[in-house]
């Protein structure tokens, strides 16, 4: 059976969720699903923007049959041509023969990469800026290559105020029913899903996201329709403000983050010292993860939201226990930027933790590395407790100063 929902005139959300899903691109824990958006626009000629991952393809073909009562496909939109959007094209060609792919350069060439398939006579190549009429809509074409892909593009319907984003503004998670982020609770349960999102997967591409604010900013937005997750139609502001902070690399609280790594409890022992102290002066937003039972991308997600960082982990065959040199590397590769940063490190006959987390951050641009270190042989002694004491005051000060 069909459903769909009705974003303006004439224009429906026709895509779908896949709850069964257990990692995305075959990384990314999404426990609660994830929504694969495509809409449908009906007017003189129809239009429809992006497909969804084949998983869904069946609810997918139900509901664009049934949004189009009967009447032919004139064009498909193709916003990204990453295969959780584009897997149905080949199936609409056949299923539409008058049908044209409308993409730019760069998207018509990753379409014959991926599925080898005959377009010739098939495609609307379009560039920056150009429209296409469809009747009392119109579309306009808005290149944003590197949000996400180098084929980006995002589409604005002028007559509706829509802009067709992407995967910009996207998020994790299965859409229950509500669509519209006014339908939902956006904080408390899309938030962490939708920075886990960004940080992870666009996170690497932050100027690129920059320039895509820069030109959003020159459109009058009503409505934001990602790829993934809720619609935005009230409170744009919000939205782009998160996407302004992240995409800049600067955090959204100031707040500190703990990860550590342990075998035996010991370099957790040192964080749980530190945690408390931490507290007891006052510090109120304190996380703590171990970074062997946390995915990479949920510490790469906190990351990108909190201030100050603190890395703890022992040494490992003579250098950084892999469980941290893993999450150190993803946040480097994600290019995080402009932190404050505490280390702690454990070695029991030939400390080497800290140097090589130190190693990683230098590579890393603006992570400032806070002078007071702690290294714990083994288990925490009275004696570590100044330096902890001293790793404390220095985040507690540092955080007064921001
Ligand atoms: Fe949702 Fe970059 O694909």
């Amino acid at each position: 059976m069909y459903c769909t929902r009705k974003i303006a005139e004439h224009i429906e959300w026709v895509g779908g969720n896949d709850r069964r899903l257990a990692l995305f691109e075959n990384l990314f824990p999404i426990p609660r699903g994830v929504a694969y958006n495509a809409y449908l626009i009906l007017d003189e000629k129809t239009a429809l923007l992006d497909t969804v991952d084949s998983s869904i393809a069946r609810q997918f073909f139900e509901n664009i049959t049934h949004g189009l009562q009967g009447r032919p496909l004139d064009y498909l939109i193709v916003n990204h041509m990453e295969p959780d959007h584009c897997a149905n094209i080949e199936e609409l060609m056949l299923r539409y023969p008058d049908m044209k792919i409308v993409g730019n350069l760069k998207t018509i060439q990753l379409i014959q990469q991926f599925y080898g398939v005959d377009l010739d006579g098939r495609t609307l190549i379009v560039k920056e800026n150009d429209e296409l009429p469809l009747g009392r809509h119109t579309l306009q074409f808005v290149l944003a290559p590197m949000v996400h892909w180098p084929e980006v593009m995002m589409t604005y319907e002028k007559t509706e105020k829509i802009l067709f984003s992407a995967d910009a503004f996207g998020s994790f998670g299965a859409l229950n029913g509500a669509i519209f982020n006014d339908e939902l609770n956006f904080e408390r349960d899309w938030l962490a899903d939708s920075r886990r999102y960004y940080s992870n997967i666009v996170g690497k591409y932050g100027p690129q996201v920059q320039a895509a604010l820069k030109k959003a900013a020159t459109l009058d937005i009503r409505m934001l329709c990602p790829l993934h997750g809720p619609i935005w139609r009230t409170d744009l502001s919000y939205l782009l403000g998160k996407y302004d902070l992240w995409s800049r690399y600067e955090p959204e609280d100031q707040a500190v983050a703990i990860f550590y790594g342990s075998m035996y409890g010991d370099t957790e022992n040192a964080v749980n010292v530190l945690a408390a102290s931490l507290a007891d002066a006052g510090i109120r937003d304190i996380s703590v993860y171990d970074v062997s039972s946390t995915h990479v991308s949920q510490l790469v997600s906190e990351s990108f939201r909190c201030s100050h960082l603190v890395f703890a982990a022992p040494t490992y065959n003579n250098g950084l226990y892999p469980a941290m040199e893993t999450a150190l590397l993803d946040m480097k590769a994600l290019n995080l930027q402009n932190r404050t940063v505490g280390i702690i490190e454990n070695g029991s006959w030939a400390p080497q933790a800290g140097n090589v987390m130190r190693s990683i951050l230098s590579e890393m641009k603006n992570m400032r590395v806070l002078e007071n270190g702690v290294t714990v042989k083994s288990s925490v002694k009275d004696e570590q407790i100044p330096a902890l004491m001293s790793l404390r005051d220095e985040i507690v000060k540092t955080m007064q100063q921001a």
